[in-house]
């Protein structure tokens, strides 16, 4: 039961005097940076040989950075991993790490660069943020010495944290996030005892930050966006897509709906690891996003944002997802229903027949309704109607309740639930609902060569509804209520079985 574990330790970076200069609208800047890899080895490097490898990343996000702040950028979140990658052992990262204090030292490393002990990296990127006047966010490694006073602390004498740093315009260290739902593989890095739940305020809003898998999570996530009211998250992730339904743009833009906050998300960028798709999505629609597996650059994102939109008319109203679905009877039809994978979930699945009609899928607690209208029924393509009620266990823990439409890989119903690019089937009108036992519930649609269907084309109802409006055939690939469900949820999301068991 993680809702109990009310924060245990709160930071919290007030600037003050900031209402004076106060922005109603910020522009937001994020990289998608194609990392420059270490050679794999299970010996460490030097530390020389370490900061090398960092400077040359370094030099890459200092171009996009400049970029940035000659296009008027007030801030720029750089990925996940975005300075040394991702091939480590606990020994070969350690090179790779620097001592990062609590931002409450007030500390900015570009004026003293000493004060901490040899900070290099932190020195560079404080001066990046103090010589363009614009907030640089960046993820580098946190070591903390530790000894036998301390029960929890590893035989080799120290804590080494994936860790989020923000420095302001002034090039100030102003918030440090240790990675709290670290992802199965993340063998290099140990979990913190607690979650940390880091915010700091702005002229342009209140900011929240957390890492990758971390979205999945009630703690930080949910917590820094329902207890700490925060208006922008920044989010560096290293995220491979893994279709049908965990491709980045669409489930962080869906996320960034659901939570009504702005989301900054950056990804590393890497083809053959299936890493590519950031974007600056608003509650109210994804400004700007980038999905690239054709080429292996980097690419930056920039765009408007209001400071605080819970303040705007726009602002989307709450959703009940209960509603609509509890008041339907299940549509009686001729369906019969077959098993199917979804990234190691078993779904319930049911076929979707004609061009036209009304479809139940349930599984457990959960039943999902839709009702449909295709242009045609093509013989060459099969459509599905899936439901997934229950805890996912592979690479991570976590309950799920995911209500999902989607077009099977081939015609043989055993690929049902299986990755496919293209879709020529056409839907004029649809209508998907289920009986969620959560208000965390994130929709998402992806149309033919993993596009994002544009906003104007479906709307959330209040009463739980993804549905058509515009009346434009869409060619869907995917549609999807991807529910969780925390009360459900073991303490620690990260610590699941390994892959394949
Ligand atoms: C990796 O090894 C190759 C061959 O030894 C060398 O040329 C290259 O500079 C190394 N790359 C890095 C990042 O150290
Ligand atoms: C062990 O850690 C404690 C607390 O950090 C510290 O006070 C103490 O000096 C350390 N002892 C040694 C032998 O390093
Ligand atoms: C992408 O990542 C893989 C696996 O970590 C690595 O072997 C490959 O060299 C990377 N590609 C590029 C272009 O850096
Ligand atoms: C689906 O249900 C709606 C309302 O319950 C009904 O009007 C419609 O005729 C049904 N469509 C089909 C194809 O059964």
């Amino acid at each position: 039961m993680i809702i109990s574990h009310f924060p245990k330790c709160v930071a919290v970076f007030a600037l003050l005097a900031l209402s004076v200069g106060a922005l109603d609208t910020f522009i937001a800047a994020v990289y998608e940076h194609a990392v420059i890899l270490p050679n794999r080895t299970e010996t460490p490097v030097s530390k020389e040989e370490a900061l090398l490898l960092m400077n040359k990343n370094i030099d890459v996000l200092e171009k996009a950075v400049k970029l940035a702040a000659k296009q008027g950028a007030h801030i720029i979140v750089t990925p996940e991993d975005g300075i040394y990658g991702w091939i480590f052992t606990r020994e070969s990262i350690y090179p790779y790490l620097e001592d990062i204090p609590d931002p409450g030292v007030n500390w900015i490393p570009c004026r003293d660069p000493w004060r901490f002990g040899n900070t290099p990296v932190q020195q560079r990127l404080s001066c990046l943020a103090k010589d363009n006047s614009i907030y640089v966010v960046a993820n580098i490694g946190d070591k903390k010495p530790c000894n036998a006073s301390d029960s929890q602390c590893p035989p080799d004498g120290r804590y080494q944290y994936n860790t989020d740093v923000v420095f302001d315009s002034q090039g100030k260290l102003v918030a440090r996030y240790h990675k709290y739902n670290l992802f199965a593989p993340e063998i290099q890095f140990d979990f913190p005892k607690d979650s940390e739940l880091v915010t700091f305020d702005s002229p342009f809003g209140k900011f929240g930050i957390f890492t990758c898998f971390d979205i999945f999570s009630h703690d930080p996530a949910v917590v820094v966006v329902d207890e700490f009211q925060v208006d922008s998250i920044l989010y560096p992730t290293a995220w491979y897509n893994t279709l049908p339904l965990l491709s980045a743009v669409p489930f962080h833009s869906a996320w960034a709906k659901a939570m009504g906050v702005n989301l900054l998300a950056a990804n590393t960028h890497n083809t053959s690891m299936h890493m590519t798709g950031s974007g600056i999505y608003a509650p109210e629609a994804v400004k700007v996003y980038h999905y690239d597996m054709e080429t292996e650059s980097g690419q930056l994102l920039l765009s408007e944002l209001k400071s605080r939109p819970r303040r705007e008319p726009t602002y989307p109203a709450a959703v009940d997802w209960h509603a609509y679905a509890s008041s339907v009877k299940p549509f009686s039809s001729e369906q019969s229903d077959f098993p199917g994978m979804i990234y190691f979930d078993e779904f319930t699945f049911t076929k979707l027949k004609r061009n036209t009609g009304n479809y139940t899928a349930c599984q457990k607690d959960l039943c999902c309704y839709l009702t449909y209208k295709m242009s045609e029924k093509r013989t060459d393509e099969v459509y599905a109607l899936g439901a997934f009620d229950g805890l996912h266990t592979v690479e991570g823990q976590y309950y799920l309740q995911i209500c999902t439409l989607l077009k099977c890989q081939t015609t043989d119903l055993e690929t049902c639930g299986e990755p496919v690019g293209s879709a020529f089937t056409k839907f004029e009108d649809f209508s998907l609902s289920g009986t969620f036992g959560t208000r965390y519930v994130f929709p998402q649609i992806i149309l033919s060569g993993s596009q994002l269907a544009p906003e104007r084309h479906y709307e959330i109802s209040r009463d739980g509804r993804l549905r058509s409006r515009s009346g434009a055939p869409l060619p869907v690939l995917v549609m999807a209520l991807y529910g969780r469900v925390f009360e459900k949820d073991p303490p620690r999301l990260g610590q699941g079985s390994g892959k394949f068991q």
